[in-house]
């Protein structure tokens, strides 16, 4: 790991993301060189991770996380706006700059089995990055590193003579986070780091990247389309919207008391343990999908779908991402009226009726898999 300057400044961020926009042009015609019009899946971000925390980014499916994170890593150009790693402009760097940059940022893929090669067994996957940056010091060197990466995510020295294919949906995701530690990073990205796995299987993953965090003093933006997931392991939580964050928050302050309609009817969703809570839990139906993100709703995005909008101000003036409190960053015009119970949401039938839409659960069961965008996450380059 890098060592931590001796005179650490006041605001020690390790990232930052400043107005980032990402619009993908939709192509036609024959020889598809017509552009008309933008997937805006990234339109306008602003966030700040310190060294050592770990910021948890949250929303539906399609809403712009995996090109978010893709876009820190340089994986895809940003149209417009900033990422600063360490103080340095992202956008900046070329050739072995931009080599070491992306050695110190990671990324831990949802489908350990998509990004790892099948036809290299453990040793080699986590080998290779080190023989291919020069570093590990020689053959011994390298070998007593990866039985160390090996013993650090929880795995017998036995696995490295295994291939993905041999193991289980959890340990595979350990090799994915043994092979995002070979080159000592200093930020990892983990884009949906345990989606795919069993939910008992899921709290293991989420205490190893816990514990390796403590360890080795890492950074993290962890993505995933579950709030649950996020709750235990983040200091931040960002939750996006259409391309867009609508409210960011302390963990503990976002979910004891969500202040945007929409992380509202997103954890009204979340089911609680305790039985009877669970049963008169108060959920939040929202009208209609999630709109296009080539052709998103005027004003406030949200407002297709919201039960608190009003007549004025949210169909035609864009809310800012404001300070209600220390640290709480909301995007609602209405944010204040809403918190003190001046408002009251209308039913979803109510909304459906305005919008001419149907009405649809938010939360875990009604998301969409990440189908979409399987196969547009590839491994870092290693340029
Ligand atoms: N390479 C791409 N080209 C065009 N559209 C894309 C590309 N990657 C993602 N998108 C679109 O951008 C939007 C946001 O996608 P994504 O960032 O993968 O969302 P999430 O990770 O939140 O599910 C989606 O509408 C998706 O279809
Ligand atoms: S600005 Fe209006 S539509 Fe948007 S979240 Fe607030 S109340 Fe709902
Ligand atoms: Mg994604």
């Amino acid at each position: 790991m890098t060592a931590v300057p001796a005179e650490t400044p006041a605001t020690d961020d390790l990232l930052r993301v400043e107005g980032l926009k990402v619009h993908f042009p939709i192509k036609r015609g024959i020889f598809f060189d017509r552009t008309i019009g933008h997937v805006k899946a990234v339109d306008g971000v602003d966030l700040a991770v310190p060294r050592g925390s770990t910021y948890g980014l949250v929303g539906e499916s399609g809403c712009g996380k995996s090109t978010l994170g893709r876009a820190i890593l340089r994986l895809v150009e940003p149209t417009e706006g900033r990422v600063l790693f360490d103080g340095t402009d992202v956008a900046a760097l070329k050739g072995e700059p931009l080599r070491h940059m992306r050695q110190r940022m990671q990324m831990v893929f949802q489908d350990p089995l998509g990004s790892l090669d099948p036809r290299q067994n453990v040793e080699s996957l986590l080998s290779e990055p080190l023989r291919a940056h020069g570093l590990g010091g020689g053959t011994a060197g390298i070998a007593e590193k990866v039985r160390g990466l090996l013993d650090a995510v929880g795995l017998p020295s036995a696995a490295l003579r295994r291939y993905p294919h041999e193991f289980s949906g959890g340990q595979r995701q350990r090799i994915g986070i043994a092979r995002a530690l070979t080159l000592e990073p200093d930020l990892l990205i983990a884009d949906e780091p345990v989606s795919a796995l069993d939910v008992s299987v899921q709290a293991q993953v989420l205490n190893l990247l816990e514990e390796l965090q403590q360890r080795l003093g890492l950074t993290f933006l962890v993505i995933a389309h579950d709030l649950a997931v996020v709750r235990h392991i983040s200091d931040v939580v960002g939750v996006m919207y259409l391309g867009s964050l609508v409210e960011q928050a302390p963990a503990d302050d976002l979910y004891e008391q969500p202040l945007h309609p929409y992380t509202r009817s997103l954890m009204s969703a979340v089911p609680v343990p305790d039985p009877v809570v669970e049963e008169s839990r108060e959920r939040i139906l929202l009208a209609g999908d999630l709109p296009s993100p080539a052709n998103p709703p005027s004003g406030c995005r949200f407002h297709t779908r919201c039960p608190w909008r009003q007549e004025t101000r949210c169909d035609d003036e864009v809310p800012l991402l404001r300070e209600l409190a220390p640290g709480r960053l909301v995007s609602c015009h209405w944010a204040e009226e809403i918190r003190d119970g001046v408002l009251h949401p209308k039913s979803p039938d109510e909304v459906a009726a305005t919008m001419g839409v149907s009405v649809r659960a938010t939360g875990a069961e009604a998301f969409e898999t990440d189908a979409l965008v399987q196969g547009v996450d590839q491994p870092i380059e290693r340029t």
